[in-house]
């Protein structure tokens, strides 16, 4: 099957998705589908070796296969581990009403931020004994997840609905001019701090860079900064099919036929995906495996239909015209609008870097040889480009989401998140 074919495809997929959700049956359907997907992937050209495809059909097997958490929401999810759930509501200062999640501790704020098409629910799918929110807070702390513009839980705006397609005309350069600055004042408020510590996925750490550089006071607000698989400069990104979705021009498509949002909550459940048997390959795949990558020796298979029920939360095409332009350029600047539209907005020719010799606060950096986003060349031009480094660490054989699902993400990497942390607040 030719790549044309499969962007049919999605395209066909993506208009569909805005139709009424229903019900997606078991867990047990999920796991069978997402089986039944990595059969179908050596007929697509993609070569999975057939001891793998057996380890994972065992592993399903073995699996009690249905799974209840597939079905609660964020706040159920929290409770029933053991935890309190807040939700607030924050309103940036061009109008949108973002939900800002809190797991309520007596210890010192901790502002965890998402990635690309994520949300809150992503630092808590991965469950009690794996997830970085749970974990944090079982040690006291006070844990708060944000939720960018434009996502599932932050689909609302004073004045704009999210049909219009001014409501999702925004890049991660407003998450990180509006949302991130108005979600950590509204912390320190409530909680009565001078300072949180933030941990950022991905986007999250973009996010973090174009904050502290266009308003260097947040410096202030930090103890320290927790870049989970950072992305600033974005040329080696490896992806293949996201290079590909790049190369044909995806998203500025979408925009210019008014359908700026992409993969909405929906998108795994619209009817496309659950009765068109030919879909559940695309459905349950693509997200994960052609657009990240798949860790598959720390798979959690039991877990698939939590993280495929809770994943994507949606997102503006913008971040990722965004990023393109970030890609091509190779430089880590504002927003590209065109000759004619950077006169009038920047009073310039080309967009203006983000001055990351301004991100002063303490930055700690962790990357993977393996990640299919953050790649280490990325990282380490970042890395010098970034005056206050205070911990540079690789994790071994790690993906891009392995970061959030992996197995193993505790002892691998939120031991070290935890020590680094404490190191800052005390
Ligand atoms: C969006 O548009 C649909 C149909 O055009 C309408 O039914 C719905 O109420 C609108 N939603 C909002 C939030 O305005
Ligand atoms: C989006 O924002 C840019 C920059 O502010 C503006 O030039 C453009 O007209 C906007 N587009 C829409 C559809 O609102
Ligand atoms: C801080 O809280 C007070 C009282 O709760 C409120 O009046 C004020 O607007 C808040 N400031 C910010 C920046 O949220
Ligand atoms: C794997 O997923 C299952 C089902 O959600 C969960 O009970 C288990 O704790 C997870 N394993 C790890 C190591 O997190």
């Amino acid at each position: 099957m030719s790549l044309k074919i499969l962007h049919i495809i999605l395209f066909i997929a993506h208009q569909t998705s805005q139709v009424t959700s229903q019900s997606v049956g078991t867990g047990a359907n999920y796991v069978r589908n997402f089986i039944e997907s990595f059969l179908a992937l050596p007929t697509l050209g993609i070569d999975i070796p057939i001891t793998e495809i057996r380890t994972l059909a065992k592993l399903a097997r073995d699996s009690g296969l249905y799974n209840e958490d597939a079905y609660l929401n964020i706040s159920q999810l929290v409770n029933k581990y053991g935890y309190d759930f807040e939700e607030h509501f924050v309103t940036t200062q061009d109008g949108y009403i973002l939900a800002l999640h809190r797991i309520p501790g007596k210890g010192l704020p901790v502002l965890l931020v998402h990635g690309i098409l994520l949300s809150s629910d992503d630092f808590v799918v991965a469950g009690p004994r794996s997830a970085l929110a749970y974990y944090l807070a079982s040690q006291g702390y006070d844990v708060w997840l944000a939720n960018a513009r434009g996502n599932k839980h932050s689909k609302r705006h004073v004045t704009l609905s999210p049909n219009q397609s001014e409501f999702f005309n925004f890049s991660w350069d407003e998450i990180g001019r509006y949302d991130i600055p108005a979600n950590i004042d509204y912390i320190l408020n409530v909680t009565g701090q001078q300072k949180l510590s933030y941990v950022g996925y991905s986007q999250g750490n973009t996010a973090f860079f174009v904050m502290c550089s266009e308003f260097p006071e947040y410096n202030d607000k930090i103890t320290v900064k927790i870049a989970l698989s950072p992305i600033a400069f974005f040329s080696r990104l490896f992806s293949p099919f996201v290079r590909f979705l790049f190369k044909i021009n995806y998203f500025e498509t979408q925009q210019a036929i008014g359908q700026p949002e992409f993969l909405p909550n929906s998108f795994l459940t619209s009817p496309i995906c659950t009765q068109i048997p030919a879909m559940k390959f695309i459905c349950s795949n693509i997200f994960n495996y052609l657009v990240f990558g798949f860790d598959r020796a720390q798979l959690n298979v039991t877990n698939l239909p939590v993280i495929f029920n809770h994943t994507p939360a949606g997102c503006s095409s913008k971040q990722f015209i965004h990023y393109k332009q970030v890609l091509n350029s190779g430089k880590f600047r504002r927003f590209d609008y065109g000759r004619e539209g950077n006169m009038a907005l920047y009073g310039m020719r080309f967009p203006p870097n983000y001055r990351l010799n301004r991100v002063t606060a303490p930055v700690a950096l962790t990357y993977s040889f393996s990640d299919w986003w953050s790649s280490y060349v990325d990282v380490l031009k970042l890395r010098q480009n970034l005056p206050n480094v205070v911990d540079f660490h690789e994790v071994t054989q790690y993906n891009h989401l392995s970061y959030l699902y992996a197995q193993n993400v505790r002892p691998k990497v939120y031991e070290r998140v935890l020590d680094l942390i404490r190191r800052y607040t005390t």
